[in-house]
C-alpha cells in the first residue's frame, strides 16, 4: 500500500509565504540564504524578484533533484549546498551582500509521505526517521537506548505522561524481537488505550524521537547562533516553528537579545548587555482560518523575526538557558 506513493506527485504548501515575503521584501536586492530549501517554495518566490539571489541549504539530499531544476533556471542567481544549517559558518565562499537568512523548520510533506524516512506513525516496517546527515536512526534509539533514557527522551521531548510505562514495555518488547514502526505504535497503544483526544496514541513519542534522531535542539541553537554571526548589520533572521520548544528557543534569542530589561544603570557600558535585535512584530505571525483549512498542517506555524543591530560573540545566556536540552539530546550518544 504504502509503495504506491508517488513523492514526485507529494506538493508541499509553503506556510506563511506571503507573510514571509512581505517581511523580507524591504531588502529585496542581494542574496538570501534558504536554510530550509526543502520543495523551494520560498526561494522561488523570492528568486521571483530579478535582483534577488538565493544560497539554498538542506540536509536532507532528495532536495537535490529540484536544487538542480533552479540552478538551470536561475544559473547567476541559485546555489545550493547539502549541508546541515549548523554548518552554516563552513560554507566555502564568502556570501556577497547578505540581506537575510530564513528558516521553515520541521518537515515537508514530501518528507512526511516518504515511507522510506518512517517519520509517520503511519510508516511500516524498520524505523528510521532520518532526515540526513543524521549518525543515528529511530532504530538505533529504540532498539539500543536504556530505560531511563528512553523516558527522559519521551517526557521532555514529547511532554508523554506515559514515558516510564512506554519505555519499559520497549525494553521487554525487545528482549525477543527486533522493534519496528507498527511495533512501537502497538506498544504505545497498548499503554494508551484510551483515546480521549484526536490527537493520534503516538504523536508524542514520535515527536520526540525525530528531535533526538536528528539533533534538533543542538542544530536549532547552533543554526541560529552561527546565522547570527555571519548576518552583516541591517541584515535580517526570519524563522518560522512548529512545536512548542523550537518557538521556546527562538523567542527567547530575540526577545533576551532585544531588551536590556536586567541591565543595571550602574554598570559600566562596557558590562552592559548589548542589544542585537529590532523587534517589528513583538508577537509571533500565525496562519489566518484560511491558511489552515487549505493547508492543515500549517495550524501549528509561528513566525518571529528581527533585524541585526549589533555583533556579538557570547550566546553564553542562551546557551545556559537550553542546556537542559541539550544533555537530554545527548543521552543517544550512548547507542
Ligand atoms: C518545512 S520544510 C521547508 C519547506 C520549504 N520552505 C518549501 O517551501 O518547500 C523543512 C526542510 O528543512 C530541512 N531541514 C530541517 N532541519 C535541517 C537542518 N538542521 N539543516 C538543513 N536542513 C534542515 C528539511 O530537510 C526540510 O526539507
Amino acid at each position: 500500500m504504502n509503495a504506491t506513493i508517488k513523492l514526485e506527485n507529494v506538493k508541499h504548501f509553503p506556510v506563511l509565504l506571503n507573510e514571509v515575503i512581505s517581511i523580507i521584501s524591504p531588502l529585496y536586492g542581494g542574496t538570501f540564504i534558504d536554510c530550509t530549501f526543502g520543495q523551494g517554495g520560498y526561494s522561488k518566490k523570492i528568486l521571483e524578484n530579478k535582483s534577488n539571489k538565493i544560497l539554498a541549504i538542506d540536509r536532507d539530499s532528495s532536495s537535490l533533484k529540484i536544487a538542480n531544476q533552479f540552478k538551470k533556471k536561475y544559473p547567476n542567481r541559485f546555489d545550493f549546498k547539502n549541508i546541515k544549517f549548523s554548518e552554516i559558518s563552513n560554507l566555502d565562499k564568502k556570501v556577497n551582500n547578505l540581506r537575510g537568512i530564513i528558516f521553515d523548520l520541521g518537515y515537508s510533506t514530501t518528507q512526511i509521505k516518504d515511507h522510506a524516512k518512517g517519520l509517520s506513525f503511519n510508516s511500516r516496517g524498520k524505523l528510521n526517521m532520518k532526515m540526513g546527515l543524521n549518525n543515528i536512526s529511530a532504530d538505533d534509539v529504540i532498539n539500543k537506548l536504556g530505560e531511563k533514557e528512553l523516558a527522559k527522551i519521551f517526557k521532555v521531548f514529547g511532554e508523554e505522561k506515559n514515558s516510564n510505562i512506554i519505555s519499559k514495555k520497549i525494553i521487554s518488547y525487545r528482549k525477543n524481537k527486533n522493534i519496528e514502526t507498527e511495533d512501537l505504535v502497538k506498544i504505545i497503544n497498548s499503554v494508551k488505550r484510551k483515546k480521549f483526544s484526536k490527537i493520534h496514541n503516538a504523536t508524542k513519542v514520535f515527536q520526540a524521537l525525530r528531535i533526538v534522531v536528528n539533533n534538533e535542539i543542538s542544530e536549532l541553537l547552533n543554526g541560529l547562533v552561527n546565522s547570527f554571526n555571519l548576518l552583516p548589520i541591517g541584515g535580517i533572521m526570519v524563522i518560522v516553528t512548529f512545536h512548542s520548544i523550537e518557538d521556546k528557543i527562538v523567542k527567547f534569542l530575540l526577545k533576551n537579545y532585544s531588551e536590556n530589561k536586567n541591565s543595571s544603570r550602574y554598570l559600566p557600558p562596557s558590562m552592559e548587555k548589548k542589544i542585537l535585535f529590532r523587534l517589528l512584530d513583538k508577537k509571533p505571525i500565525i496562519p489566518n482560518e484560511k491558511e489552515i483549512s487549505n493547508n492543515p498542517a500549517s495550524r501549528s506555524a509561528k513566525l518571529r523575526y528581527g533585524i541585526k543591530l549589533n555583533n556579538n560573540s557570547n550566546f553564553s545566556e542562551l546557551k545556559k538557558k537550553f542546556n537542559h536540552l541539550l544533555e537530554v539530546e545527548n543521552l543517544t550518544n550512548k547507542v
